[in-house]
């Protein structure tokens, strides 16, 4: 069976073909930074202009680097939510169109879901065994435990009151004015500080597995404000931040793992492309950790042609031609 994957949930266009017996054929991403990056922080609108112009471009390319045409397709999966509303409406509309078009059934993803696969897509017989296990997953949308019962059964049990750690970075960047996005800057910084030169509280570490990062962002404004500004401080304050985020994930982590009984842990999403957290993620003792590969950390289309593939075989049947997006969706 040979899957498109299209992703357009926020600010990185992304198509990929995943063929089940060969494996991911081709996944390109256009990244909109430099378009958001001038604005501090991603403008809605030109993100959808943006996604619009790239795509079938994007899918022409993938065509062409994978050696296969529309003809050799067995459906379209795209992310149906959550995310940006007039971004997710990009997609689904060039999914619906292509279906439509092409007669092959389309299949809505949830972007959540790609992401907790995303350890597996280059080595499903990985997955073996594995479910049911625990899931970490932050990115700039979310930070939450998904208890993943078995490929299609999620059961979301603990989650970020107030920000995500991804936007917590993209906050706190943009206060060190870095730019943006925030995480891979601060991640660079961070390599220059001064150990514990600065100490940042670590909200809610004690207690419960859910997270709330804004309490830290907020004193780390403070800090600056009270601090000379100079490269050092910078420096200093990108690696006392990064720690406080990767110290409440390690033992929110834990906690959790103890919580379910969990022995083995799916991490993902944007954040974990930071080396520090990976790493530190993977020093919990006596269990398995499954991170993806760096280019499927943030958003691509091959989690989504992955994800789609799974779910048509669970449920071999075409989403309805009615092009809709849900920008909330919650994971099941
Ligand atoms: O998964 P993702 O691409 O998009 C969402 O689904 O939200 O995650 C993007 C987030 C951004 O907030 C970005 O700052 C963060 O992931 N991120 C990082 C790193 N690379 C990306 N955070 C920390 N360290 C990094 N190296
Ligand atoms: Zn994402």
């Amino acid at each position: 069976m040979i899957i498109i994957g299209i992703e357009t949930s926020c600010d990185d266009t992304g198509v990929s073909i995943y063929d089940s017996t060969k494996g991911i054929l081709s996944n390109l991403l256009y990244s909109q930074t430099s378009i958001h990056k001038k604005y501090g922080g991603i403008v809605p609108e030109l993100a959808s202009r943006s996604h619009t112009e790239k795509l079938t471009l994007l899918l022409n390319l993938c065509l062409l680097k994978s050696k296969v045409d529309m003809r050799d397709i067995d459906g379209i999966a795209y992310t149906s939510g959550p995310g940006l509303v007039g971004a997710l409406l990009t997609g689904a509309s060039f999914a619906k169109s292509l279906g439509y078009i092409f007669n092959l059934p389309t299949l809505e993803i949830n972007h959540l879901e790609g992401h907790i696969l995303s350890p597996f897509i280059d080595n499903f017989n990985l997955r073996k065994g594995i479910f049911p296990c625990l899931s970490l997953l932050v990115s700039g949308g979310h930070s939450m435990f998904v208890n993943v019962l078995d490929i299609g059964r999620y059961e979301v049990v603990g989650e970020s009151i107030d920000d995500s750690a991804g936007e917590s970075f993209d906050k706190v960047a943009r206060m060190l004015k870095l730019g943006y996005p925030g995480g891979p800057l601060i991640e660079k910084k961070s390599k220059l500080g001064i150990s514990r030169k600065y100490i940042f509280p670590k909200p809610m570490i004690n207690n419960g597995i859910d997270f709330s990062f804004s309490g830290l962002k907020t004193s780390v404004m403070n800090k600056i404000s009270q601090v000379n500004m100079n490269e050092q401080a910078v420096f200093d304050i990108s690696l006392a931040f990064q720690d406080s985020v990767m110290n409440v994930l390690y033992e929110k982590t834990k906690r959790a793992l103890n919580l379910y009984k969990y022995n083995k842990l799916i991490v993902c999403g944007g954040v974990i492309a930071n080396r520090a957290i990976r790493e530190k993620l993977n020093s919990i003792n006596g269990i398995s950790v499954f991170f993806p590969k760096m280019e499927y950390c943030s958003d691509n289309g091959a989690m989504i042609a992955f994800a789609g593939y799974h779910k048509f075989l669970r449920k071999n049947q075409s989403s309805a031609l009615i092009i809709d997006a849900y920008p909330k969706l919650r994971l099941f």
